[in-house]
């Protein structure tokens, strides 16, 4: 009997980025933390893999330190465990304020679009369209103050995943929407867990209802479908929404994503009832540029 699937493991390393609510499809993170821990002696490389990919700098004074993001504690204790588990010695644990780097390394252009990593100065104009009550029905949540918000989109792991979308190329073209891109580890039991790393994307997506209906969320996502798979090479993209959201799972199918999971009243909606919620999916050897 496989076991994939079921107790999976939370890895260890990787763990900048914790889900929060699975249905959005724009799931929300919580602000990641980033540690240094500095443990006695210097650690072999076949233990990052082992740990599921840390960061590892071997110090000049006979120490490594081991640099990982955690969004919660239960993050960092796993991290912790780990290197108990090997034996090593931790002598400080200490936070960093390392930048995260976008999962989008450059702007995109599609016939009609530019796709860009986004920055804290795009705050207002997303918080504009994400505020609307028809948008937000289908998102985590969204302040609904200016400076709460700004303070959500500015955190570094939340940058660092968030792709601005505007409509042509001129730098002051306006901004119709954004998406999510979160690069992944597939799950991998330990002795392969370096093999797995970085292998996934997940996405998600929100447009501005003004320019809903005309097909630029599905060239937004083609592109960066593209994007993944040809300049990223993971090798499995996938994305979820609620199944009463059916324009995000209709564009989910146009752009030739496969319907893997239906989880039955799965996600509690903030209108007090538990919805079911749908996972799509495609593998790069059934996507093709169209
Ligand atoms: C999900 C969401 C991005 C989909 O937007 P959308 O406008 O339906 O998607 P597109 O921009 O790809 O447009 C597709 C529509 O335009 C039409 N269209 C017009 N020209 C088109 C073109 N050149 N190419 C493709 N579709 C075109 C399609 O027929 C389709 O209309 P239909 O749904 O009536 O069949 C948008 O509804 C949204 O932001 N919702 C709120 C936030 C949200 O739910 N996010 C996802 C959380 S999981």
């Amino acid at each position: 009997m496989s076991t994939r699937g079921r107790s999976r493991p939370v890895p260890v390393a990787r763990v900048g980025t914790a889900r929060v609510v699975v249905a959005s499809g724009l799931s929300v993170n919580t602000a990641p933390t980033t540690y240094a821990i500095r443990v006695e002696g210097h650690l072999d490389d076949h233990w990052s893999a082992w740990l599921g990919g840390l960061d590892m700098t071997r110090d000049d004074d006979g120490a490594t330190t081991v640099t990982v993001q955690a969004a919660d504690q239960a993050q960092l204790h796993g991290v912790l465990a780990g290197l108990r588990d090997i034996g090593a010695v931790i002598a400080e644990l200490r936070t960093t304020d390392a930048p995260v780097p976008s999962a989008l390394e450059r702007p995109l252009r599609t016939e009609r679009l530019t796709l860009r990593p986004a920055t804290a100065d795009d705050a207002e104009a997303t918080w504009k369209f994400r505020r609307l009550d028809p948008v937000n029905e289908w998102l985590t949540g969204c302040p609904a103050d200016l400076a709460g918000y700004r303070e959500l989109f500015s955190e570094p792991a939340r940058l660092a995943t968030t792709v601005i979308v505007t409509l042509g190329h001129d730098p002051a073209a306006p901004i119709i929407g954004d998406l999510m891109l979160r690069r992944e580890d597939a799950w991998a039991q330990r002795e392969v867990a370096d093999q797995a790393r970085d292998t996934q994307a997940e996405l998600g997506w929100v447009l501005d209802p003004t320019y809903t209906g005309r097909g630029y969320a599905t060239e937004a996502v083609r592109e960066l479908l593209r994007y993944c798979f040809q300049d990223l090479g993971v090798r499995r993209v996938t994305a979820n929404c609620f199944l009463e959201n059916d324009t995000s799972w209709r564009l989910m199918e146009r752009v030739g994503m496969r319907r893997e999971l239906h989880a039955v009243r799965e996600s509690l909606h903030r209108i007090g009832q538990w919805l079911d919620t749908v996972g799509y999916a495609i593998l790069d050897a059934e996507w093709s540029p169209t």
